[in-house]
Order: structure tokens, then sequence, then C-alpha cells
């Protein structure tokens, strides 16, 4: 039986997640929720190991205390930078009945699929490429599959600014795109692996040669956590299901109402919360 409100939490260095976050709830729309964002803290994308560890760790206890018997990480960059620890040495300790989940092995299990060339390109922030995370994750899943790498460190900030429609974006975004499909010209695939990406689809595809499939990890995600659901009933039945959403804040709420819109496809209010 769950507990009058045991939601899933949501977790993402700033706006991005809120991408995933909509996919998922389309998904499992009578599950209850909570979105965080780190806004005071983002972008994480070029922040060292130890400290998106330190901070992804003070979110997961933070969703803990709200009651949360599972976490997503809907951010690449922790999940890459993060998770891993989390799982394998903090939970044991601190919640060994609570489950934290990333994006990335749900990704990987599915997007080799997508390549007939078995040529994958991926753009993501530097720490996820740094990682390799991908690489290591997509090789157990599909071995023949090679996979091509690009760091974009101003895409984020270009869509954290809004900037990411003006002219002057352009740039960046063409830059990024040539670079990878010069590493492997037969590269067939390619996968926004990181969640502010999916605001830059339209202007991606229209720099890229005709064939090439994009790919944006929301509804992987969905899919994958829907699936882990109802493998685990243990779990599944342990969150509340009122259909509700929350949403909070390390920056400040108003700024964040304005500007989830172009992320969630409708504008939400969100709490603020201090993490330490
Ligand atoms: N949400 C992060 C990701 O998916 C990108 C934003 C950041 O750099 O903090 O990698």
């Amino acid at each position: 039986m769950a507990e009058s409100f045991a939601p899933i939490g949501i977790f993402d260095s700033g706006y991005g997640g809120l991408t995933v976050m909509k996919d998922i709830v389309e998904r499992l729309p009578a599950y209850d929720f909570v979105y965080l964002g780190d806004n005071a803290r983002a972008p994480y994308g070029n922040r060292s190991f130890d400290t998106v560890y330190r901070y992804t760790l003070q979110a997961v206890q933070w969703f803990f205390d709200q009651g949360c018997p599972l976490v997503v990480l809907a951010c690449n960059t922790a999940s890459a930078k993060a998770l891993r620890t989390i799982q394998q040495q903090d939970l044991p300790k601190i919640a060994p009945d609570k489950r934290v989940l990333g994006v990335i092995r749900p990704t990987t299990e599915i997007v080799g699929n997508y390549s007939l060339s078995a040529e994958l390109g991926l753009l993501a922030t530097a720490g996820t490429v740094a990682s390799d995370s991908y690489a290591i994750e997509l090789a157990k899943f599909f071995p023949e599959v090679k996979l091509y790498q690009e760091a974009c460190p101003m895409w984020v900030p270009l869509v954290e600014n809004n900037e990411h429609l003006k002219p002057g974006a352009d740039y960046f975004i063409r830059q990024h795109i040539n670079r990878l499909l010069e590493k492997q010209p037969k590269i067939d695939t390619i996968l926004l692996a990181c969640t502010h990406y999916p605001l830059l689809e339209e202007k991606i595809m229209s720099f890229l040669p005709k064939g090439i499939r994009l790919i944006s990890q929301g509804p992987l995600v969905a899919t994958s956590l829907a699936d882990y659901l109802y493998r685990h009933p243990e779990m599944d039945g342990r969150i509340s299901k009122n259909g509700s959403q929350c949403f909070f804040t390390t920056d400040d709420p108003l700024d964040f109402q304005r500007r989830s819109a172009i992320f969630f496809g409708q504008p939400v209010s969100a709490r603020k919360v201090e993490l330490a």
C-alpha cells in the first residue's frame, strides 16, 4: 500500500529535466511526481566529477526527505558522473529500500536499434562526453555499434538564456553538427544526450543532411520507467497515485514559472528549496 504522498522524484540541474518529465507524465499520468531543478547551481555540464556527485547526492537526500521511494536523475551529466557512486556506495547506507535511476541505461538499451549503418552520433555536454558513460553502456547492449561523440558546451547556456532560436545561435549549432559528421560521415542516427537539446531539435534538423535520424531521450526514458515499474510491483505499490505534480527550484520560483513553459509545454509554479 502506498503511503499518502510517496511521489516519484525527478531531478535535473535546471530546466532540462522538464522535457523528460513531460514524456514521463504523459506515459504515467496517474502517478504523483515531484520535480527539483538545481537552477541556482546550473549548469552542471562543465563541473568536476566531485562537484556533480556532491550536488546530486544532496538532491537525492532531499527527495528522500520528501518521501520519494524512487528518484530519476533526468540529467545526463548527473547520471554520468554521480549515479553509479550513489547506487553502489550511498544508497546501501542512507536508504537501502529506495532506488535511484538514471537516463543513460534506458537510452543505450534501445538507441542502437535505430542505426542501420551501426555508426551512431551523440551530442552532449562536455561532462557527459568526458565520462564516456554512453560508450561503456552502449557496448553492453550493441557491441557492433560505433559511437562518435561531440561535446557542445555552448548549447545549454543558449537554451537556458532563451537565445537558442535566434540567428546568433546558428553558428554554435552548425559548428558541432559539422564536427560530429566529420568524425564519421556514415552516421545515420544522432542521439541528443542532454535534456536541453530537444528544444534545439528543429534547428538541428535544418542543418542536418537528409536521412539522418535525430533521437530525443524523453520517450525512451518514459517507456523504460513504465517497464521498470511493471517489473518491480513492490516498488510500484509504494508510489502514491493521485495524478499530482509539484515543482521545486533552488533559484527564483518566479523565474522558474516564467521559463518552465518552453520545456514543459505549460508554465508551472514552483517553490524554493535550499540544498545542503
Ligand atoms: N541537464 C543536463 C544534461 O542532461 C544539462 C544541463 C547542465 O549542463 O547542467 O546533461
